[in-house]
């Protein structure tokens, strides 16, 4: 693995630095594990998307997809990129709601909404609600109809796509949890029942393909296949959506042998063949939106792990124990993702040995990588995991009562603690004593 497939910068000490600041100091400070963002690359990486568009003169609309790391820093960070936002439970919308993200310009996504959360959803005046059901319908024709309110909705579509993406992972499938789908007459059904609705205004169509998709033919493929249907309503009853939104999904480098497409030619691809299929359906252009999260926080990210024990082998494997683990990122564990890693405070030395990173939790599976190259390895040496950024903290859990992490933004050479870390109190804040 080497460092300049990553964005980040080795300084005068042979240290890893991250935007402009020291990745070792970063430890001694905040203590590890650490998660730290580069914020020039988030920014860097919200403008490629929403200056694409811009350039090639079509109305859209980028949403960060909150689920990829959400914080009041980071949603900071997204409104004043001017995106939108992609939430997907009433915890992310209160998340966004305490970092002042204008209501208006979030969707509220999930296959599950509580009536609390459609409630929530209307009294704060959400932008869209992406509908995903025949029950949330009907829930939220009622409330509307209650609070006598009108919502715009978009239509969330299964388009029975295989990505290739990891199982875990696809969600446009047919055999999907999400949305109506397109083939058996869901979609059909839903649109009969929205077309027209005093309350809940239908302004567009949305499908999500997967995730960690490098392919724009996915995408092109799933545009074909919404204006099939497009094209069938549109004839029936001359349905013309304001908006087709696509989803996000774009893929990032997690490791040295991922190529993922460029951000650019994914959305150059997504515009062609909207402008396309909307001339052949002889309809206006609709506004085209789309909401990636790992793309814009994942190759931002990294965490620093401290070393601690190991244990060697002969002939078999070099284990090298770090203070973190499955807790602060499952991935791993999960979906078997892989990660490149350097040791942080070693970082212009030359490799010498073959180690494999374990985490701290009790159980075998707490790997975070198998089989990395690095220098001369020691008790208290620093490693940093690449491409941490998305669904790393996000998915953090307290297994093993461990502590979550700290989460630290640097930018132009400054550091700033946005998340702290959790206190031994936090672990038992909730707990309350049985009384015998
Ligand atoms: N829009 C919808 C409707 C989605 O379901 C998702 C992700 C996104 C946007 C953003 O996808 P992204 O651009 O971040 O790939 N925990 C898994 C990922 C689950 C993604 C779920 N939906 C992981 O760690 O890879």
């Amino acid at each position: 693995m080497s460092i300049e497939y990553y964005p980040f910068q080795i300084n005068e000490h042979g240290h890893l630095a991250i935007g402009g600041v020291d990745t070792v100091e970063l430890a001694e400070t905040y203590g590890t594990p650490l998660n730290v963002y580069d914020v020039d690359l988030i920014r860097k990486r919200c403008r490629t998307f929403v200056n694409t568009f811009k350039q090639l003169g079509v109305n859209a609309n980028v949403s960060y997809a909150s689920k990829a790391f959400s914080s009041i820093a980071i949603l900071q960070i997204i409104k004043e990129e001017g995106l939108g936002l992609d939430v997907v439970s009433d915890g992310e919308l209160f998340t966004a709601l305490q970092a002042d993200f204008p209501a208006e310009n979030i969707q509220f996504h999930g296959n599950n909404k509580s009536i609390d959360e459609l409630t929530m959803a209307l009294d704060y005046g959400v932008g869209t609600i992406v509908v995903d059901n025949f029950y949330e319908i009907t829930l939220l024709e009622k409330l509307a109809r209650e609070k006598n309110k009108q919502v715009n909705v978009f239509i969330r579509l299964t388009p029975g796509i295989e990505s290739e993406t990891h199982r875990y992972i696809l969600t446009g499938n047919e055999d999907s949890k999400f949305g109506f789908n397109l083939q058996n007459g869901q979609a059909d059904k839903a649109l009969k029942r929205l077309h027209n609705h005093p309350y809940l205004h239908l302004r567009g169509l949305h499908s999500h393909i997967g995730s960690q998709i490098f392919s724009a033919d996915s995408y092109r493929l799933a545009v074909k296949l919404l204006f099939e249907f497009i094209q069938k309503w549109h004839n029936i009853n001359g349905f013309t959506p304001a908006v087709l939104n696509v989803g996000g999904g774009f893929g990032i480098r997690y490791t040295e042998t991922d190529q993922p497409l460029a951000y650019e030619k994914h959305v150059k691809a997504i515009v062609e063949q909207v402008k396309l299929e909307s001339e052949k359906v002889k309809i206006p252009l609709p506004d085209i939106w789309i909401e990636p999260g790992r793309a814009i926080v994942g190759e931002a990210g990294i965490t620093l792990y401290r070393v601690g024990s190991m244990k060697h082998i002969e002939g078999v494997r070099h284990y090298v124990s770090v203070d973190g683990g499955m807790a602060d990122n499952i991935r791993p564990a999960l979906y078997d993702a892989k990660y490149d890693a350097i040791i942080a405070n070693k970082a212009s030395e030359r490799k010498t040995e073959t180690i494999s990173i374990a985490g701290k939790a009790c159980e075998s599976g707490d790997m975070l990588v198998w089989d990395v190259r690095v220098p001369k390895i020691e008790h208290d040496d620093i490693v940093a995991l690449f491409a941490t950024g998305a669904y790393g903290y996000a998915m953090a859990s307290n297994y093993n009562k461990l502590r979550r992490p700290a989460v630290v933004f640097v930018e132009k050479g400054k550091a700033q603690l946005v998340v702290k870390r959790e206190t031994f109190e936090d672990l038992v804040k909730n707990d309350l004593p049985y009384k015998i």
